[in-house]
This record gives C-alpha cells, sequence and structure tokens, in this order.
C-alpha cells in the first residue's frame, strides 16, 4: 500500500519510486530516455511483473517520442528489443512492450496519419495508459476474489498468511497481488497476522513488504526464508499467498526463489498454497515451468550486502532471482478474473 502512485506519467517523464532506496528513504527518480528505463528495471529501482509491464509500456512512449517509427523505424525496433529483454521471467515486461509498440507501429503505418490515434507517440503513450489502469483494475478485482477463497479454504477467522518476496502496491500499481489479498483480509478485519519472509538475497520481503505492511497497519513478523517450511510444520499460518512472474499453461508457476520451498512445506503441512496474479502474468504460450527463462543475477548479490563483503574473496555463487513451483503443489490461481482450482483437477486452458 502506497500513498503515492508507484508509477505516475508525469510532464513527459516516467516517475518512479526508487525501490532499492526503500526502506530508509522514499524517493522517485524521473526518466525520460530509453536507457534509463532499461537501467531502471535490471537494478530492480522498479520491479515486480505488473509493474515492470507498466514501466516497459511507458518506456515505449518514451522511444516513440524519441525515434519516431515514420522516420527512424530502426531505431524505435532497437529501443523496444533492449526494453522488452531488460528481464528475462516476467512475461509482463515483453508482453507490454509487444502491445505499446504495436500502437505505436499501427499508427505510423502508411495511411494512419489521419487517424483517431494521432502520432505514433500519442498513440504509444495512450496505449501505456491503457496498461496502467487494466492494471490497476486487476490487482483490486485480485484483492477481493483471493480474499474470499482463502476465508473459504481456511474455514475459521483470523487467518494468519505468509507471503514471499513483494507483491503490494510497489510491485504492481496500486494494491498489488498476493499482498492485496492480504490488506483485503486486514481490511475486512479477518488478519490474525502475515509472516513476510525476508527473501534473500535483495531482501524485498523485509524491505518492501514489511514496509508496505505497516503502512497499512497490519500485524505483521519477518522470518528468514529457511524458517518457511518449519514455520509451516508447526503450523504458524493457514494459508501461503505468493504472487507469479510467468503462469505456464499448465499452471506451473515462476515466482522469486524461495517460493517453491514454501510450497513444498505448505503440501507437507497441509496448507493451502495460492498464486494470485493478474491475467496479464498468465502465458498460455509457455507449455511448462521447465520453458520458463529463469534470469540468473550474478554472484555479486550474493557474496556482499550494502558492499559489505558476506562471503570470502573469490566464493562462487549462484542466484537464480525465481524458482518454478510445479502445479500439483499449487491449490488454486486467483486472477482479476476468476479462480483456478489447481487442486479440483480445473486447468486454465
Ligand atoms: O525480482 P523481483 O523483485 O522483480 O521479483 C518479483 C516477484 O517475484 C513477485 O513475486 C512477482 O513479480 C509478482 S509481483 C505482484
Amino acid at each position: 500500500v502506497t500513498t503515492e502512485p508507484t508509477i505516475a506519467w508525469r510532464d513527459g517523464a516516467l516517475e518512479l519510486i526508487d525501490q532499492t532506496r526503500l526502506p530508509a528513504e522514499l524517493v522517485s527518480l524521473r526518466l525520460t530516455a530509453v536507457p534509463d528505463v532499461i537501467d531502471a528495471i535490471k537494478r530492480l529501482a522498479v520491479r515486480g511483473a505488473p509493474a515492470i509491464g507498466v514501466a516497459g509500456a511507458y518506456g515505449v512512449a518514451l522511444a516513440a517520442a524519441a525515434d519516431d517509427p515514420r522516420t527512424d523505424p530502426g531505431a524505435f525496433r532497437a529501443a523496444v528489443a533492449a526494453l522488452r529483454s531488460a528481464r528475462p521471467t516476467a512475461v509482463n515486461l515483453a508482453r507490454m512492450v509487444d502491445r505499446v509498440a504495436a500502437a505505436a507501429e499501427a499508427a505510423a503505418a502508411p495511411g494512419a496519419g489521419t487517424g483517431a490515434a494521432g502520432s505514433p507517440a500519442d498513440a504509444a503513450l495512450a496505449e501505456a495508459h491503457r496498461v496502467r489502469d487494466e492494471e490497476r483494475e486487476a490487482s483490486r478485482a485480485m484483492g477481493e476474489r483471493g480474499a474470499d477463497l482463502v476465508l473459504d479454504l481456511v474455514g475459521r477467522t483470523p487467518v494468519r498468511a505468509m507471503t514471499i518476496c513483494n507483491t503490494g502496491g510497489l510491485a504492481t500499481v496500486e494494491r498489488g497481488t498476493a499482498l492485496a489479498v492480504i490488506q483485503t483480509l486486514h481490511e475486512r478485519g479477518v488478519l490474525a497476522e502475515a509472516i513476510a519472509m525476508e527473501t534473500r538475497p535483495l531482501l524485498q520481503g523485509a524491505r518492501l513488504t514489511a514496509w508496505e505492511l505497516g503502512r497499512m497497519g497490519a500485524p505483521h513478523r519477518l522470518a528468514v526464508d529457511g524458517a518457511g517450511p518449519f514455520l509451516l510444520a508447526r503450523g504458524a499460518a493457514d494459508v501461503v499467498l505468493i504472487g507469479a512472474d510467468r503462469v505456464a499453461a499448465n499452471g506451473d508457476t515462476a515466482n522469486k526463489i524461495g517460493s517453491y520451498s514454501l510450497a513444498l512445506g505448505a503440501a507437507r503441512a497441509g496448507v493451502p498454497f495460492l498464486v494470485v496474479a493478474p491475467e496479464s502474468t498468465v502465458d498460455v504460450a509457455t507449455a511448462s515451468g521447465a520453458d520458463i527463462e529463469i534470469e540468473d543475477r550474478g554472484p555479486a548479490e550474493v557474496v556482499a550486502w550494502g558492499g559489505v563483503a558476506t562471503a570470502p574473496p573469490g566464493t562462487a555463487a549462484v542466484n537464480p532471482a525465481f524458482d518454478v513451483t510445479p502445479v500439483d503443489l499449487i491449490t488454486a490461481l486467483v486472477t482479476d478474473r476468476r479462480v483456478v482450482r489447481f487442486d479440483q483437477g480445473h486447468t486454465l486452458t
């Protein structure tokens, strides 16, 4: 829950809360050029699948303003290609970049000059605003539908919910995905506690989710990632709620590293495990989790924190930013349009 929009378009520039500076400082970046948008996405100044989709959408609007696809289609397409590949795992980025680029290209087509869409840059900006508005509506719908499902599955109140990474307003446009469900439970007066996993190596749970839960006044505790399955075994949570970076056609779900461990722990403990994600994160063109590209962010984030070494010099590290939870460990997927009960044999397609 943020009072400032995570992402805003103001006076020809993309303004973003700089998430690398939280929780110490709430400051915004003002971006006017495509390379700056790419840099912000790569270094996680803006992050979370829906949020990078919206940032990429506005990035295309900046690209169309800088390199008009009518006069320099090569430069425009190169900028679009660079934007769409800034991060590989969340389908929202490539999908929204492609969608806004298609709107700009349609306005650039011969004969389109008199169309209602205006210039390619105008058309791109209008489409980017639509992407933002759709994500805002989606986050509202997911919160309500997910809270209903949690109450149905848990069968008693108040509810204790475990979550990982950050899936709140910072990761989307407004209320979020999994954290929107937790916020809705809190607003309904039925949240006993949220347990936020800290989310190594970049601490999105500690830095961002604990910050958002604090601002919404929701009771919460932070736990180290390794404690998740054990806490579930000891009955510390009634439900696990996660977001998604990509949901494959068979329901396998890529999300922040550590999600799979929670799913295994939840299955063992008999705790419902729910994925909450907008339809914009569902990718039926990807058959299964094995086909999802997982971003490896390199060793630096693992062997140091805040400029201080946490491992001996020269230590090798592996750093997958995401994992894949197989659909058989997922109780249900909640989107802005539907609930898919995998536990009851329902399928996405
Ligand atoms: O690397 P990040 O911080 O972008 O990872 C984000 C996540 O894994 C989120 O859980 C996911 O994008 C869903 S956000 C609503």
